[in-house]
């Protein structure tokens, strides 16, 4: 059995781009790749930026373009929140760079989730990347760029990723479908977007899971295996509201938590995200600032434990009552 012709197989990892010209987006940071590609000569670099967006993927392909056929010889990845101290990166990191580059003057570490590291572990890693200087590139890859110090900032060209753009997610995701012969509506992927936020990771594994249920990808489907609530239901349950009508938009409510199934902080979520996207005729910037305050309120209870139910309904009171003292 080859592992790749398996139906369970990770999307994610079949699609992974295997070159900078396969990744989309990112045209910030792919061409400045290529030409260390050209030159055969790169500074530390700094990755940052939320996840599923290419950080990974595009440090490998600019190792294996640079390293070709010696490249499972000169780069080595290294997870930093494995330890979260530097013993054992350390200990990689040296016998690591004992053994001279074979396919360029240099080798590369790439050590994920850098700013895991505490701050002595970094300051060591600091001195770390000092020591070999002559024969490692460094390429940290960093959720958070501000969470790593000064002194290791400043020793690596910073690379900020960004989420990906529609319509580059919505031409990768289509190439995937073509390929794995899945049919689809286009609104489906409109769903994935509006549910992944930019993060081609989460899409392709909503693709997926989507690709095995029924016989073609709808956006009810998306919703479904996102545990997201379609967009209208959410807006129904707001306008109900902004009407005066509690019933209504409790019936709304209702619907969300019992016949789909979804948490109260899933919904305090896209409430969240829809508010702030909500058409200024029908909600004031003003009114919207006092009903956001609310929000965080009541997602924080929500996260403290408190009853899904109340808190909700609680919300959508609050949102009846500002718009009506407005
Ligand atoms: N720019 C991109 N072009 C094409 N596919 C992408 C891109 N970014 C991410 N992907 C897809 O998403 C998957 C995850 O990407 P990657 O591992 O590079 O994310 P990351 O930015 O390193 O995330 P994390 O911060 O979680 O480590 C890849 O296997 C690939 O399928
Ligand atoms: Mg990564």
């Amino acid at each position: 059995m080859t592992l790749k012709t398996d139906a369970s197989f990770p999307w994610t990892e079949k699609y992974r781009p295997k070159t900078l010209d396969q990744m989309v987006g990112q045209t910030h940071v792919v061409p400045r790749l290529k030409k260390y590609v050209e030159k055969r000569s790169m500074p530390n670099l700094l990755f940052a930026g939320p996840p599923g967006v290419g950080k990974t993927c595009s440090a490998v392909a600019l190792a294996k373009e640079l390293f070709q056929n010696t490249f499972s010889q000169d780069f080595l990845e290294l997870n930093a929140s494995d330890e979260r101290g530097i013993g054992v990166v350390r200990g990689a990191i040296k016998d690591f760079s004992r053994t001279i580059p074979l396919g360029a003057d240099f080798k590369i570490i790439f050590l994920d989730e850098a700013d895991a590291l505490t701050v002595d572990a970094q300051q060591a890693l600091r001195r770390t990347m000092e020591k070999y200087t002559g024969t490692v590139r460094f390429i940290l890859n960093a959720n958070y760029s501000s969470k790593l110090i000064t002194p290791i900032q400043s020793r690596c060209s910073l690379y900020k990723f960004k989420p990906i753009l529609k319509e580059d997610i919505i031409k990768y995701l289509t190439m995937i479908l073509i390929k794995e012969n899945v049919s689809y509506d286009q609104e489906a992927l409109d769903a994935i977007y509006d549910v992944c936020e930019g993060d081609m990771r989460t899409a392709i594994n909503y693709l997926q899971a989507a690709s095995s249920i029924g016989d073609k990808i709808t956006k009810e489907i998306i919703y479904e295996v996102s545990n997201s609530a379609q967009p209208q239901d959410i807006f129904h349950m707001i306008d109900a509201c902004l009407e005066g009508d509690f019933l209504k938009a409790r019936g709304f409510m209702e619907k969300l938590l019992f016949e789909q199934g979804l948490s109260g902080e899933d919904v305090i979520n896209q409430i969240y995200k829809k508010f702030i996207v909500y058409p200024e005729d029908k909600i004031t910037i003003d009114l919207k600032v006092k009903i956001i305050d609310r929000i965080a309120e009541i997602n924080f209870r929500l996260v403290e434990g408190a009853n899904d139910r109340i808190q909700l309904e609680a919300l959508l009171a609050q949102i009846i009552l500002l718009n009506s003292n407005k």
